[in-house]
């Protein structure tokens, strides 16, 4: 009888608690862990390359000094710096296997030994980038009024996009309605066509952390208690995971999600057993 406790005991300690994320079961794992904050998470699924901003914790919590980031590429289980810019975000081009690098001067792209080749838009300071799959767009927030811009790619042309007065995190799917959070506070989605954007209900405001596209085509809002679907007809968004950790970044990869926090990047498989 005391063996059989004992061995229950032993086997709870190890048993995999499983997480749920829309009703199936993930099981989490460490992927990396590293000194800083890592976020705008964003995978390249033709090499599986996952790229992060490592932003330097002493110097977002100083006043004083401009906050340290870096660029990041995640490849094979090794973290390689893209150490030839100020990198800030990036976005990848699936189609055209392109990964573009947001940084304090202007847009880069990603070459072949992980150096980062200018290509334009000299002068700007840009602190997000995303690229929706299914247009030729790329999406850029320009400090300081984090105002948004939509970067044709075939033309190069740059408009700012009216309605979106400003932008921390955001996404765009595959609709073009835009999904974003200012200023810490309340995440809103301008849909298309569109002149004034509406307001989510239910997540507290200044919890918004990131936002991506899950491989569905749902943009999935992570915030400080968990994840949720925002969609483009309900106001109400729909709660698909309770974290217990606040997450910096998310993204997904085949029937991965990955999530990061201070020091960490979290993969969730969904091959959870018990
Ligand atoms: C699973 O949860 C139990 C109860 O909260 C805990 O004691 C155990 O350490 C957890 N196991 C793992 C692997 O996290
Ligand atoms: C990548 O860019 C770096 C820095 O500009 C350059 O030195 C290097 O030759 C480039 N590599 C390739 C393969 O183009």
């Amino acid at each position: 009888m005391r063996l059989i406790i004992i061995l229950l005991a032993i086997s709870s300690v190890y048993a995999e608690n499983c997480s749920i994320f829309d009703g199936e079961k993930y099981s989490k794992r460490s992927i990396l862990t590293i000194k800083g904050l890592p976020t705008n998470l964003v995978v390249n699924p033709n090499n599986k390359d996952l790229l992060f901003t490592l932003i330097d914790i002493e110097s977002l919590q100083s006043d004083d000094v401009q906050t340290k980031m870096d660029q990041y590429i995640f490849r094979q289980g090794e973290p390689i710096k893209v150490d030839n810019v100020n990198g800030q975000a990036a976005a990848v081009d699936a189609e055209n296997n392109m990964v573009y690098i947001a940084t304090d001067d202007g847009l880069s792209v990603l070459n072949k030994t992980n150096k980062a080749n200018f290509i334009g838009f000299k002068g700007d300071d840009i602190t997000q980038l995303f690229k929706p799959p299914s247009n030729n767009k790329l999406y850029a927030v320009v400090y300081p009024d984090s105002e948004v811009y939509a970067i044709d790619l075939v033309t190069n042309e740059k408009n700012k996009v009216e309605n979106v007065p400003c932008a921390f995190i955001l996404a765009v799917d595959k609709k073009e309605n835009i999904f974003y959070e200012c200023e810490s506070k309340y995440i809103k989605m301008l849909l298309k066509g569109f002149q004034e954007a509406i307001e989510f209900v239910g997540i507290p405001k200044n919890s918004a952390r990131a936002i991506a596209i899950d491989p569905h085509g749902r943009v999935i809002l992570a915030a400080n208690d968990g994840l949720y679907w925002l969609r483009p007809d309900s106001l109400i968004p729909r709660k698909l995971m309770d974290l217990d950790f606040v997450p910096s970044g998310i993204a997904f990869y085949d029937d991965s999600i990955l999530l990061s926090t201070s020091g960490v990047i979290y993969e969730f498989s969904g091959n959870c057993k018990n």
